[in-house]
């Protein structure tokens, strides 16, 4: 692996944070939803004025991640924690509080990657103006980060511009702020609010690059390559059409710098107007050629097929991207959440990327939900034997390697999902995908002291052998 590989971790802080109303912090979305629980399972939803107090313990969980080498740490500055309403001024002790941790991670040697909007957008924005279904809220967005870019210029080198920017249509509320307006179409939304967190992506980029043109950026998408169900024409259409408007369509606009014809299309084919200025194209445009890497999270591969039954293009594609079929693929186990564990998949989705953008690529969360219970040991630790996590996280950085040693395929680090445990999307503390294990259940707050579980030491020797070592032994 190159010598400069970003290994590390990354957190959602409004997952782990807390104190959501400490030091002027506002509402945000993810403080106030109401989340519609993973199929098929009984929800135990945690409320977000604790979650695991990272807000607090900020500098013992940077500790644990100079312990285990990290050489890079993604995490988001809480936009209501910075602009508590969203359309009011900025909160000076928010900025203070994020400008305190770049400092520390700065000192420790660890490279700080800034995500700018990560499921937190004040509540004010949602309820006030609908999100970014609205273009006041894009304006109110490149506000906020015009002023986290001004107060951390020069500490900071990695952006993300927007965290899984194409989700916005899968969880409106939760990604964009958005709720369906009445008697809109499924359809007009996607057409819509993907065109405007597109420009707020490339407005953003716009920015960084004027107030810190050392600044990197890079774009990110939630991806879940699709396989076709079976080889049959029909479902490979199925699988195209999937990842074109699922895993393409936003880097495809974002390194392009113009809609690709099958959006075009698939707007002019329902008579849907697409809601951009000329203006706004050109910024679109000037963007793209300002961005410096793709970055995106892995999980899981999926399954799609054909609808035989429907005959217009039109219908089968309505049917494909809202498909509640939920199609597995039968090569692949899964986690008790459901989700596919595919490494070779990750291996197949960095050639498709480099094939098509050319650009470095950064994997910037990936990882495994366990429930788990520690063991007490005598003197008071907790002890977890994660091994499954050991064994997912080693077959995907074996998968990257070969993608990037054996294909040629630039990729620029890999961080692990998560440090430490925190609030799933869900606000499940049940489903952990920590390195270190947070004390704390759905039922009980308990100390919140952390726990180094047996994947930490193995991921710590994984950085200090620049993934040349992967085996599964751990002395713990
Ligand atoms: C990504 C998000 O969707 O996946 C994270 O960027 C999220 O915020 C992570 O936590 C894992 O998903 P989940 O639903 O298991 O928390």
């Amino acid at each position: 692996m190159r010598d400069d590989f970003l290994w590390g971790a990354a957190t959602s802080n409004v997952q782990a944070e807390g104190a959501y109303l400490e030091d002027g912090k506002g509402l945000n979305v993810y403080d106030t939803l109401v989340v519609t629980p993973e199929p098929g399972i009984e929800p135990q939803f945690c409320d977000t004025s604790v979650a695991v107090d990272h807000y607090h313990r900020w500098r013992e969980d940077i500790d644990l991640m100079a312990q285990m080498g990290f050489k890079a740490y993604r995490f988001s500055v809480v936009w209501s924690r910075i602009n508590p309403q969203g359309d009011d001024a900025p909160n000076e002790a928010g900025l203070a509080y994020y400008e305190a941790m770049v400092d520390y991670l700065n000192e420790k040697g660890i490279e700080p990657v800034v995500s700018l909007v990560h499921f937190d957008m004040p509540d004010h924005l949602m309820r006030t103006y609908n999100g970014f279904l609205n273009k006041q809220v894009v304006d109110l967005y490149a506000q906020h980060v015009r002023t986290v870019v001004e107060r951390l210029r020069g500490k900071v080198r990695y952006w993300l511009t927007y965290n899984e920017i194409n989700l916005c249509c899968h969880m409106p509320d939760l990604v964009a702020g958005v709720i369906k307006p009445e008697g809109m179409s499924d359809d007009e939304l996607l057409v819509r609010l993907s065109c405007n967190v597109l420009l707020a992506h490339s407005r953003a980029v716009e920015v960084i690059k004027e107030v810190d043109p050392a600044a990197k950026v890079g774009g990110m998408c939630g991806s879940s390559p699709y396989y076709p169900l079976t080889c049959k024409p029909g479902d490979v259409a199925a699988a195209q059409f999937k990842n074109q408007m699922h895993n393409y369509l936003m880097f495809d606009v974002m390194t392009a710098g113009q809609l690709p014809a099958y959006f075009v299309n698939f707007a002019k084919q329902r008579g849907i107007g697409v809601d951009l200025t000329a203006g706004e194209r050109a910024t679109i445009a000037s963007a793209a050629k300002r961005l410096d890497y793709l970055a995106f999270s892995y999980y899981q591969s999926s399954v799609t097929a054909d609808f035989e039954e429907l005959a217009s293009t039109v219908e089968k594609q309505d049917a494909i991207l809202r498909d509640n079929r939920r199609l597995s693929n039968p090569n692949l186990s899964a986690n008790a959440w459901g989700w596919q564990i595919d490494a070779q998949g990750l291996r197949i989705f960095l050639n498709e990327l480099w094939d098509r953008y050319h650009k470095p690529l950064f994997i910037v969360e990936n990882g495994i939900g366990r429930d788990e219970t520690p063991e007490a040991l005598p003197d008071g630790s907790l002890h977890i034997e994660d091994d499954e996590r050991i064994a997912y996280h080693a077959a995907h950085v074996a998968a990257l390697k070969a993608a990037a040693e054996e294909d040629g395929v630039d990729v620029m680090g890999y961080l692990a999902w998560s440090p430490f445990d925190f609030l799933s999307s869900h606000k499940e503390i049940r489903k952990r995908y920590g390195f270190v294990y947070v004390n704390r259940t759905f039922a009980e707050l308990r100390d919140l002291s952390r726990h180094p579980k047996k994947s930490f030491w193995w991921y710590q020797r994984v950085i200090a052998t620049n993934g040349e070592d992967l085996s599964p032994e751990v002395d713990y």
